[in-house]
Parts: C-alpha cells; sequence; structure tokens
C-alpha cells in the first residue's frame, strides 16, 4: 500500500489532517505518468516536506500548502513542457472540492491560484501562494538544478543551508518499498 510505504514522510515533521491514505492512493493512481519520474509522489513527497518546513515558520495556509504539494503535478500529460498542467491542476482541484478537497472560499482560492500559475516562473506577495511555489522549486536538484534565489520568495526558502538542505532531499527517495507504476 502507498500509504504505508511513505508514512515516516508524511508524517515528518508532523503528521496532518490533509494528508490521508484515501486521497493519496486516489491521487497516484489518477497521475497518468510515471511515479518514478520526475513529477510523481517522491516529487510530491519532498514539495511536501519543503512546504511543511516553511510554513512552520512564515505563517503560511499550511493545508493549502499541503493540498498544493499533492495536486499540483497531477494532471501533467509529459515530463517536459506541458504547459497547461498548472491551469488543469486548477480544474481538477474544483472537480474534486467537496469530496477530497475541503477547503473555504479564500483558501480555495489560493490554492487554485498556486496551482494555476506555478510553472510560469512568477512571485507572488501572497505568503501562501508563495510558499507553494517556493516549495517545488527547492525540489529542482532532483533534475540536477540548483534552485536559484532570484525565483524564492522568502528569506528562509532563500538561506543558503535551507536550499543545500532541500537539494540533499532532491537526491533521495522516499516511498522506499515496493512502489511500482501498476
Ligand atoms: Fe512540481
Amino acid at each position: 500500500m502507498l500509504f504505508q510505504a511513505i508514512k515516516k514522510t508524511l508524517d515528518f515533521p508532523r503528521s496532518s489532517p490533509v494528508v490521508r491514505q484515501g486521497y493519496i492512493d486516489f491521487l497516484a493512481k489518477t497521475f497518468a505518468l510515471s511515479h518514478n519520474g520526475h513529477h510523481g509522489l517522491e516529487h510530491w513527497m519532498r514539495v511536501l516536506i519543503n512546504g511543511r518546513l516553511l510554513a512552520e515558520r512564515n505563517g503560511a495556509d499550511i493545508e493549502v500548502v499541503e493540498h498544493f504539494a499533492l495536486v499540483h503535478d497531477v494532471m501533467r500529460e509529459n515530463e517536459n513542457m506541458d504547459l497547461h498542467h498548472g491551469p488543469r491542476a486548477a480544474e481538477f482541484i474544483r472537480a474534486i472540492t467537496g469530496t477530497w478537497i475541503k477547503l473555504d472560499e479564500h483558501q480555495l482560492h489560493l490554492l487554485m491560484e498556486a496551482c494555476r500559475y506555478h510553472s510560469v516562473g512568477r512571485l507572488d506577495r501572497n505568503v501562501t501562494i508563495q510558499t507553494c511555489w517556493d516549495a517545488d522549486r527547492l525540489d529542482l536538484g532532483r533534475v540536477g538544478t540548483v534552485p536559484r534565489t532570484a525565483f524564492l520568495g522568502s528569506e528562509l526558502a532563500r538561506d543558503q543551508n535551507f536550499i543545500e538542505m532541500a537539494i540533499m532531499r532532491s537526491k533521495k527517495r522516499f516511498v522506499k518499498e515496493g512502489f511500482s507504476d501498476d
């Protein structure tokens, strides 16, 4: 079971009411690409960790950040220049609101905005949206890219030690047990 394999990751640095077994399984099955690629479950877990570490310190809405980690790439159709996967994720969020996602209107707006524009290289003044993007960009080490501070939106995200720790995590695998794409 997926959840068992990644339970340790999900509890780091704390467990969450947002990230549940059924939700993870549902998203993992919805994802059309390989989870062994650059945008699957391994990446989602690292974005989740980055997001939690940032939100703990900067006051971002943790529920929005956690949902973002899990859904922002779920609608990808390829591993490369899939320009519309952000807007598709926003539509997907609308479709699963009330079932898998239970947020108030403001939170939902933030989550959809964060997903819609997450890959266009912007900065945003809203701390929650920016934390989502920072959490994602801090995992660029998985493709051999060092995150650029010009594209990171908070002091903590731009901290050299924090970036180095994220790069170290980006090279690790978190789904340790028997994960397959079946
Ligand atoms: Fe991503």
